[in-house]
């Protein structure tokens, strides 16, 4: 019988996981730079913390969730997104009462929703997010927003164009959603069946509608900037001075009204134009959720963050033709010649290693010429070459690949030898 791989999903390579450990590693300096860290947390979780954290009404809980049940019974669901699961933790772990506060943290994992596959669409994919709990200060907002921005300005890619809108507060949001229900009721039989339920339930969502996206009424909905009253106004105002003291350009969309139910006030995408990128152009997402601590079982606790998959940014980066460090850099391959020297070979390079050195060996018992060739394919710094004569001298043979020249070296003196060279970047 043959597997194949499950639809959605992906092996990372050699090669390639590189670039993601490259990434990921940018990702983590950048949080600690702004103080963020990290948060690991299980990748299943009561399916109940999903259909009230993300929202009942939304894409992701009615069509998108891996829910299975357990040997006890429990219905248990691999996570969607990084935000119900950290808000849980932070209840749970009453992280509230730490005195360090906000809670500023971070997570980098795998993300599962049943989607159909395209590119740039997965359904595991990897998510890059950050949680700012317990400030409802807008510089927090302009701080999260500038931590994206940041991420992709530093790893080269330009052409990112940053949409915000404000939801509103409790009482704008319940004033605009009666405005979009008088707005869309009496048209409600020529939209698709998943607004007809919106429109009672969540009739913001019918603006993010795929299928009516081109009904005449969208064109002419009632804009939630317009129904902001005067604390979230002020709130808002605070957020794009801000972001314009710090100088990130940011274009205003009342029309942006993310797919997840807890936002309110802040709303942010990170977009990308550019040919080849396909039908996705959204790179990253996030907003303010005040109310999702209190509905998760936690006291009131406003929150905010952000997330973005690296499939996505590894994407963009390729369609701009970025290059990310991928090589893998081996410092030495040993090379040996006879039983002597081959018997050497798992202490030496064992003491190599211990050292701090990359080192690799034959484990096929191939020929001197066909060693030598396995050195070159790993772009080994330097072949070290040992006979049983040299075993018998306590010498070794040790070939620059680069430049082809070769020295007689102590095996007592050939870590420093190699060290040395290392340090003049020779290797
Ligand atoms: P989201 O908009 O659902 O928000 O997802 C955020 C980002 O995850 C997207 O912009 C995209 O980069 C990536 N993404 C989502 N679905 C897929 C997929 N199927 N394949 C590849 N990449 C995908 C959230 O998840 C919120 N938790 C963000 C947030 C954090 N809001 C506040 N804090």
């Amino acid at each position: 019988m043959k597997f194949s791989i499950p639809r959605g999903t992906q092996d990372i390579l050699p090669g390639e996981s590189e670039k993601w450990q490259y990434i990921e590693e940018k990702a983590r300096e950048l949080c600690r730079r702004y103080h963020y860290q990290e948060i690991r947390t299980p990748i299943f979780e009561q399916t109940e913390l999903f259909a009230r954290g993300v929202g009942d009404t939304t894409d992701i809980v009615q069509k998108e969730m891996y829910t299975f049940e357990d040997r006890g019974g429990r219905s248990l669901t691999l996570r969607p997104e990084g935000t119900a699961s950290t808000v849980r933790s932070f209840v749970d772990q009453k992280m509230h009462g730490w005195a360090d506060q906000p809670v500023k943290l971070y997570y980098i994992g795998p993300m599962f929703r049943y989607e159909r596959p395209q590119s740039g669409r997965m359904r595991q994919f990897v998510q890059f997010g950050v949680e700012a709990m317990g400030s409802s200060d807008p510089a927090i907002d302009a701080e999260v927003i500038g931590l994206a921005m940041d991420f992709y300005k530093e790893l080269g890619l330009t052409g990112v164009k940053l949409v915000l809108n404000s939801l509103g507060d409790q009482e704008s949001r319940s004033n605009h959603r009666e405005a979009l229900v008088k707005h869309f009721e009496p048209v409600i039989g020529e939209l698709c069946s998943d607004c007809q339920e919106r429109l009672t339930k969540n009739p913001l969502r019918i603006l993010d509608c795929k299928k009516d996206s081109e009904h005449e009424k969208q064109a002419t909905a009632p804009s939630i900037l317009d129904y902001l009253n005067e604390e979230s106004s002020v709130y808002f105002d605070k957020v794009k001075k801000y972001l314009e003291d710090m100088e990130i350009p940011y274009v205003v969309d009342p029309g942006l009204v993310r797919g997840l139910d807890y936002y309110n006030n802040t709303a942010f995408e990170i977009m990308i134009d550019g040919e080849g990128f396909g039908a996705i152009t959204t790179l990253m997402g996030g907003g303010r959720y005040n109310g999702l601590v209190e509905e998760i079982g936690g006291p009131e606790t406003p929150g905010i963050g952000f997330a973005l998959s690296i499939e996505r940014l590894l994407m963009a980066l390729e369609t701009q033709g970025i290059k990310l460090p991928a090589d893998h850099q081996v410092d030495a391959y040993l090379v040996t010649m006879g039983e002597l020297a081959k018997d050497q070979a798992p202490s030496l390079i064992h003491k190599l290693r211990h050292a701090g050195l990359s080192v690799d060996t034959d484990y096929l018992s191939r020929k001197m010429k066909g060693q030598m060739k396995a050195a070159g394919r790993i772009n080994a710094g330097y072949a070290l070459i040992l006979g049983d004569e040299e075993v018998q001298a306590g010498t070794i043979e040790v070939k620059h690949m680069l430049t082809g020249s070769q020295e007689t070296v102590n095996i007592s003196e050939l870590t420093d030898y190699l060290k040395e060279g290392k340090t003049k970047g020779e290797s």
